[in-house]
């Protein structure tokens, strides 16, 4: 018999189907949806889905798995080694093109460098880099997103409550604002166009392309490119010179929709935060300290739930044997970020890690993804966590609503950030 990987049987195909991707697929993996988010926080179905997989682990060991569902073989990296393999051979074995992310994706951004194959990739790669870094390495830009953020952020401090509805309103207008600029601050109507086609993109292939909304939210989007004077990222798309094929206007999309992830970290971050007063007074003193407890938030609540890859070519695996070119490969992020066989902080808010190396050791934790197909946009989004958080913990705050993110007890790994709500302290407002 040739060597391969383990294929699991038909009950753990049904156990990985039903507990892992089932509650994954009911809260969105394109855009949340809040009541199946709060049903599935309360039930922490990452963790059942976690258990799957540290019990396929237990008994098949730590190499890969192959799981066939509905006619699609994927493989379900188990391994730390596997998972580092995988991000850093994308672009040669392994393609970020995968057939599930275009199904879902291709809704609102088809020609995104994420779900761009083969060469073409490559030049839009270096469109992304050259548009983003030009702008980050900008002072100019830098100083014009912390004065977005502090203007969309003050009004947040007046009042004594703080609920989700208000922080991503006013998240909205700070992400508005930095990918196209301040015209775009009250364009509502981009923002909703993007979150229906996200909708459509939770149910991948399975709804309908909807084209004339498709075509508005390109139409609102090349508006801002073509004013005298484009604010925020789009100046630095409308100063990168771009081939025909590198469709700027769908590399934008991305970039919008990515940035939502950034008010669930952030808020999440304030919740662990507000839970520990001494933590909460050093990010305030310590921008770098800060960074690293978005970063943990980021580790513990992976906004990215699934890296997902297709393989490109017949690829030889260790042990000898060969996977078919068009496998699904599976990089499952909450599951690798809380792997208690490896981190002793696994279920624990340890900012340090990402000061001191250890996190950046670890391929396996990778919010912002690593190798070839790491995100991008990265820095812009910490840099503008950074400002807001500190802004906003110009007051103290308090966790008014019920919740686990204390320090007495393992955090959990599924959070329903929608459902947390502050009240604020004493301490001063400045500005
Ligand atoms: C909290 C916010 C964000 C998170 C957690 C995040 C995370 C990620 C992850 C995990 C990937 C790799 C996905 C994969 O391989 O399947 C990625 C790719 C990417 N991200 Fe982000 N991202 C964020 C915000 C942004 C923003 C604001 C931008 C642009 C300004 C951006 C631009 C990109 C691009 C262009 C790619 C594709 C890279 C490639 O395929 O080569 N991201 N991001």
């Amino acid at each position: 018999m040739a060597p391969g990987p383990t294929r699991v049987g038909r009950t753990d195909v049904v156990r990985l189907f039903a507990i892992g991707v089932l509650p994954a697929f009911a809260q969105g993996f394109v855009i949340r949806r809040p009541l199946a988010l709060r049903l599935t926080a309360a039930l922490d179905t990452h963790a059942w889905g976690c258990r799957v997989l540290d019990d396929l682990r237990e008994r098949y060991g730590p190499g890969p798995v192959l799981a066939t569902a509905f006619g699609r073989t994927g493989l379900v990296l188990l391994s730390a080694e596997d998972a580092r393999r995988v991000l850093a051979e994308t672009g040669v074995s392994f393609t970020s093109a995968n057939r599930e992310k275009m199904a879902a994706l291709s809704h609102f951004e088809p020609d995104a460098l994420l779900i761009s194959p083969g060469a073409v990739k490559v030049e839009r790669r270096r469109f992304n880099e050259a548009a983003i870094d030009g702008c980050a390495a900008d002072p100019g830009f830098r100083e014009a997103c912390r004065a977005v953020v502090e203007e969309e952020i003050r009004p947040l401090l007046v009042g004594d409550t703080l609920t989700w509805k208000r922080f991503h309103a006013a998240y909205q207008r700070i992400v508005r604002r930095i990918i196209f600029g301040d015209a775009a601050r009250d364009d509502e109507r981009i923002t909703d166009l993007r979150d229906k086609l996200r909708s459509d993109g939770n149910w991948l292939m399975l709804h309908r392309k909807r084209h004339r909304l498709r075509a508005e939210l390109f139409a609102r989007t090349q508006g801002y490119l073509d004013l005298p004077e484009p604010g925020g990222l789009a100046r630095g798309v409308r100063a990168t010179p771009a081939a025909a094929e590198i469709e700027p206007v769908a590399q934008m999309q991305h970039w919008f929709f990515a940035f939502d992830a950034a008010p669930i970290s952030d808020y999440l971050t304030l919740g662990l935060l507000a839970c520990r007063p001494e933590q909460a007074a050093r990010a305030r003193a310590d921008r770098a300290y800060l960074r690293a407890c978005v970063l943990e938030a980021q580790r513990l609540w992976p906004t990215t739930m699934v890296i997902l890859r297709d393989t490109t070519v017949e690829t030889h695996w260790q042990g000898g044997w060969i996977l078919p070119a068009g496998t699904a490969v599976i990089f499952c992020n909450p599951f690798f970020h809380r792997d208690v066989r490896l981190l002793p902080y696994a279920d624990r808010f340890e900012p340090e890690v990402w000061l001191d190396g250890r996190a950046d050791a670890q391929w396996s934790i990778a919010p912002f993804s690593r190798g070839p197909a790491r995100c991008p946009g990265k820095e812009i989004v910490l840099s503008t966590s950074a400002t807001l958080l500190t802004e906003l913990l110009a007051r103290d705050w308090r966790v008014t609503s019920s919740n686990r993110l204390g320090p007495e007890r393992p955090l959990p790994r599924t959070a329903d950030h929608t459902s947390l709500r502050f009240a604020a302290g004493n301490r001063a407002v400045h500005g």
